[in-house]
């Protein structure tokens, strides 16, 4: 005993001494990591329709519908046409300009992005999500508010911009029940989880950017969000088929929505590498105790 004791007390010594060595620096690669970040800028024109079985056309020749037992495509009934064009004038002209090809970033008044062949699903995404019509255009990144205008009527400005020039995406219908969650958790860890974090919580990203929490998003909305790629997300297109955009749709309207704790304390989810800290130091700090509690003893 007495030859041990002091053995002990000193690896408990040397191990809690360590941790706070180590504790810091790992959190200070951690935030050079983040700070390093460079988000993809891609072009969201004519994102592209992979592994289509339904592809069908109107008389003019212009699709108007595709996709598959996974996830069909519409485009916004042309029928609203002209109710899209009365809201556009009114919510939208004032930025985007009344032909809705935005105004130059060299222009006197700011910069707004064209919005002709966008595709339907991007112009229905930032009016249903509440993005547009923008309160404040010099926000670096507009975000998830109540939306100002219903569905039916971002359906009705999609249905007239995109009359202008008909272009794809159009507005996805994903078919949860074909889905497969475990497959999409794993295509999540891969593609989301960078940025999303693995709970789906969202975080900073560079230059006072953010990527948002993605809890009690509506499925159809994740769909647009993957197919399109806002602002600094990316777009994925072939490099996801439908049934793999389906498979992480189901997870993230799921599982994300609904997280389950295993080990019982969720701890906000903050994710392995954090919750791991919080573990070691409770568990590090009862056996420092137990250590002393034998040593103390003869
Ligand atoms: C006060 C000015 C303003 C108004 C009004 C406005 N927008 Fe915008 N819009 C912006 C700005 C600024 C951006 C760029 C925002 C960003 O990148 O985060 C933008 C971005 C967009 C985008 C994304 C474009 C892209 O390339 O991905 C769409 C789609 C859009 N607006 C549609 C609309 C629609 C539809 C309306 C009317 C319901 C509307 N906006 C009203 C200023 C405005
Ligand atoms: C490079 C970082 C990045 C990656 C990778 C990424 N996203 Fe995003 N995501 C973002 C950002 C940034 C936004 C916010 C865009 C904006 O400003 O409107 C966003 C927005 C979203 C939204 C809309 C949330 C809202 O509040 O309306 C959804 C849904 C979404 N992402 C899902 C996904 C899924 C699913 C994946 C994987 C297939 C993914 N994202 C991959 C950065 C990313």
């Amino acid at each position: 005993m007495g030859l041990t004791s002091p053995l002990i007390k000193r690896a408990a010594l040397f191990s809690v001494a360590g941790l706070f060595v180590l504790a810091p620096g790992a959190l200070f690669v951690g935030a050079a990591h983040a700070a390093n970040y460079n988000p993809t800028e891609t072009s969201r024109r004519d994102a592209g329709t992979p592994n289509s079985t339904i592809v069908i056309k109107n008389k003019a020749g212009t699709v108007i519908e595709y996709g598959n037992k996974y996830i069909l495509y519409n485009a916004p009934p042309s029928k609203l046409d002209n109710l899209g064009k009365a809201l556009f004038m009114e919510n939208c002209a004032s930025c985007h300009g009344t032909q809705a090809d935005g105004i130059p970033a060299n222009g006197t008044v700011g910069a707004y992005p064209d919005l002709v062949g966008l595709g339907p699903a991007t112009v229905d995404f930032w009016v249903v999500s509440g993005r547009m019509p923008s309160a404040n255009p010099r926000v670096v990144e507009a975000s998830r508010r109540q939306p100002r205008l219903t569905p039916n009527q971002a359906l009705a400005i999609a249905a007239w911009v995109n009359s202008l020039a008909p272009s794809i995406p159009l507005i996805p219908t994903p078919n949860l029940a074909n889905a497969n969650v475990s497959d999409g958790a794993a295509l999540f860890a891969l593609n989301c989880a960078s940025c999303h974090t693995i709970e789906g919580d969202g975080d900073a990203l560079a230059a006072s950017t953010f990527s948002p929490s993605l809890r009690n998003i509506p499925a159809y909305q994740v769909v647009e969000a993957i197919r399109t790629g806002p602002a600094n997300m990316p777009r994925f297109t072939g490099n996801l088929s439908d049934q793999q955009v389906l498979d992480v749709t189901k997870y993230v309207t799921t599982e994300i929505q609904h997280p389950n704790n295993p080990g019982g304390f969720g701890l906000g989810g903050l994710g392995p590498v954090a919750e791991g800290f919080v573990g070691l130091l409770l568990g590090v700090g009862v056996l420092v105790l137990v250590c002393y509690w034998i040593g103390e003893r003869e």
